[in-house]
């Protein structure tokens, strides 16, 4: 098959501005002819250095997250899947099921701007990317069909996980010296910022019994990401959405010269690139709380607050959680292989995570701590019984429940992780993010409602028990839970 290769396009403005080749903004004699979307590639070394303003990374990583890249980017993957595996040459720019399948991440982040949640339309068929192109068939056999999510908000989001993550490893040490000194099993509760993830058995030689590890990966890190908590990171969800969307590779996780995909160009995104596009989802404002103007709508969400909690819905969707550190600090420390790691820099980079989360749904608690109110616990939970089983729409297990650990740690053979699970809905952007549940075939909060059965089933009869408009009144108070329609902050 013929194909336009980078390297024949507007050979004269390569020369200037080819993919992965560090430059720095600033003024240059405009490029003539067809240009990449990205004319400036970022140094991790220079942000390492304190080179850039927050808003200078900002903006760049805006720029990354909006941009429709072209083969001149280094855009497509013609030889290798979503996964990075290789496949068949000759394969199509775009599919609309196993990707790439958009042009920009904004593409489908975009209700009701850069960084939003989705419409039905921009639907990914999660896993169909490490297929060979899954050309003809939507089956649920091949892939699992989710719905878009925002990212306001997303870097409290993620030191929340990360906090908890280092509660939990710090019950797993106590309990491997107990289990060690003793000589005997030793089991203790789980419990993170007043989540229950059930209880961990240590044996003496070290080995982890998970049979009761409950809503977290046997690894006990906490993956916000992801509606199955997969994913630790932005970073992370970063370096697999620019291969898996658009067949960007990045330096960090494809190799340093390595023209993994074969589509005729290298380095198509280096860390500093990557480590911008994770700054500009951080950072990005938290959604807030809007009340009615109106006297009895106001009156209504008010009460319908109170009735979201005293009926149990807070305990998944948690109304409270609180951070010890208000500084976001980029990389996450707890990042597999293939991206960049603390180790890997000089210095991270950190910023307030007050300020720019600029919200009522974010305050400041005291003593350099802040109170997250997203309305999750950040926990996987099954929502399905014999009589309600929506939730239980997925065929393809995402990936296993020892997440980043070696199998060999645990006493039971590697699991998948459950099909029919997911993270409790951060609950803080409801009110205008539809449409509803993981793959966003819900149109209703009502059906959404309806449907959670299994885990929360008590807590669902409980909402259908009420008088309507007592669940009018719950409806009411979850609508106030928005993104604004545009920018209010730094971020
Ligand atoms: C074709 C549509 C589409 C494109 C393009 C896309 N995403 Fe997404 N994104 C999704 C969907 C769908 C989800 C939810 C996935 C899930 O729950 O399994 C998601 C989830 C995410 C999340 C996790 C949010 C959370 O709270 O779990 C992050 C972070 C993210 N995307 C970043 C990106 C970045 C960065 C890009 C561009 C490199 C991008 N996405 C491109 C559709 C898309
Ligand atoms: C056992 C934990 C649990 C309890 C209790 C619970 N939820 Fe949920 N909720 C979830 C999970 C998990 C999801 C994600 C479901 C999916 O899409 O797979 C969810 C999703 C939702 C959604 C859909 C949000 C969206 O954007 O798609 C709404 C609305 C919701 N819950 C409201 C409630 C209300 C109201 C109550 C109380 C009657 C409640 N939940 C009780 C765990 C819970």
């Amino acid at each position: 098959m013929l194909r336009i290769e980078p390297r024949i396009v507007a050979a004269g403005v390569l020369l200037t501005c080819s993919a992965g080749v560090p430059a720095e903004p600033g003024p240059a004699s405009p490029p003539i002819g067809e240009t990449p979307a990205i004319l400036h590639h970022y140094e991790q070394a220079r942000i390492d250095d304190g080179r850039y303003s927050f808003t200078d990374l900002f903006d760049a990583g805006q720029r990354l997250f909006d941009a429709r890249f072209n083969l001149l980017d280094g855009q497509g993957r013609p030889e290798t899947t979503g996964g990075g595996a290789p496949r068949a040459p000759g394969q199509p720019a775009f599919i609309r099921t196993s990707a790439p399948d958009a042009n920009s991440c904004m593409g489908c982040h975009a209700q009701p701007r850069s960084g939003g949640a989705g419409d039905f339309v921009a639907n990914v068929f999660v896993l169909a990317q490490t297929l060979d192109p899954v050309t003809h068939s939507v089956e649920g056999a091949f892939s699992n069909e989710r719905n878009t999510l925002g990212m306001f908000g997303a870097g409290v989001i993620e030191m929340l996980a990360r906090e908890m993550t280092a509660e939990l490893f710090a019950i797993r040490e106590d309990t491997t010296l107990a289990a060690r000194e003793q000589g005997v099993p030793v089991t203790r509760s789980l419990e993170a910022k007043g989540v229950s993830f059930g209880d961990i058995t240590v044996l003496p030689d070290g080995r982890v019994d998970p049979t009761a590890i409950d809503g977290v990966d046997w690894d006990l890190v906490v993956k916000p990401f992801h509606q199955k908590g997969a994913v630790v990171s932005l970073r992370e969800f970063s370096n697999n959405a620019m291969n898996h969307h658009h067949g960007m590779q990045s330096v960090e996780r494809f190799g340093e010269g390595a023209d993994h995909d074969n589509d005729g160009l290298a380095n198509e995104l280096t860390e500093g690139d990557i480590t911008a596009v994770t700054i500009y989802q951080a950072a990005l404002e938290a959604p807030r709380q809007v009340w009615p103007k109106h006297g009895r709508a106001r009156r209504a969400a008010q009460q319908g607050a109170e009735t979201f909690a005293a009926i149990g819905c807070a305990r998944c969707h948690r109304p409270s959680m609180t951070l010890d550190s208000r500084q976001f600090s980029e990389p996450n420390p707890y990042n597999p292989p293939g991206n960049l790691g603390p180790d890997d820099v000089t210095q991270p980079y950190t910023f307030d995570l007050l300020k720019t989360s600029n919200s009522n749904l974010v305050r400041n608690a005291g003593n350099g701590r802040i109170e997250v109110r997203a309305f999750t616990d950040l926990k996987r939970h099954n929502l399905n019984d014999t009589e309600l089983g929506h939730f239980d729409n997925e065929q393809v297990p995402q990936g296993f429940l020892h997440g980043f650990a070696d199998p060999a740690a645990f006493t039971v053979p590697p699991q998948p992780r459950p099909t029919g699970e997911f993270l409790s809905r951060k609950l803080w952007d409801v009110g205008n993010s539809a449409p509803y549940g993981h793959r966003g075939d819900l149109t209703l909060m009502t059906e959404a409602i309806h449907w959670h059965g299994g885990d929360a089933r008590v807590e669902r009869d409980a909402y259908f028990d009420l008088p309507v408009e007592q669940q009018a009144a719950v409806i009411e108070f979850l609508k106030t839970l928005v993104v604004a329609e545009s920018r209010t902050g730094p971020g």
